[in-house]
């Protein structure tokens, strides 16, 4: 069990979802998955979709505020989502990470199950 701030955690998933449905809508069968798996100490959400993808960019910077990837310069979009993602995730005591696929992007957002944070 995460007991965490819903509102905060809302607003990450919010970001994750609405970047898959906007870099996907292009692509001809557009799929966004959203999977939770859990191990004895870590609860992990993952948010994949099968659009334009990470190419051959160092994920990492994805983080950055304001920093967008080329392939992404055609959708609308000021690259703070991402950012705004990261600060919640770490003050919630966890960790987030994209990841490429071979069609697509994958995010991973990790908590510790114990995790009890209290926020407001
Ligand atoms: N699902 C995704 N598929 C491909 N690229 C992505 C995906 N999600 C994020 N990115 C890349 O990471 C960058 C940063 O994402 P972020 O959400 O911060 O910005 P944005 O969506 O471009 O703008 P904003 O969130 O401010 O509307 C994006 O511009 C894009 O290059
Ligand atoms: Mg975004």
């Amino acid at each position: 069990m995460i007991k965490t701030d819903p509102v905060l955690l809302r607003q990450v998933f919010s970001n994750l979802i609405n970047n898959a449905v906007k870099f996907s809508k292009n692509v001809e069968n557009p799929r966004i998955k959203i999977e939770f798996k859990k191990s004895k100490q870590l609860c992990e959400f993952i948010v994949s979709d099968n659009g334009i993808g990470l190419g051959d960019h160092d994920t990492s910077r994805l983080f950055k505020i304001f920093h967008r990837a080329p392939n992404a310069k055609k959708f609308p979009g000021t690259g703070i989502g991402l950012s705004n993602c990261e600060r919640i995730i770490i003050l919630l005591g966890g960790s987030i990470k994209a990841e490429k696929q071979e069609v697509g992007a994958k995010f991973i957002v990790s908590i510790p199950c114990s995790n009890s944070c209290e926020i407001r």
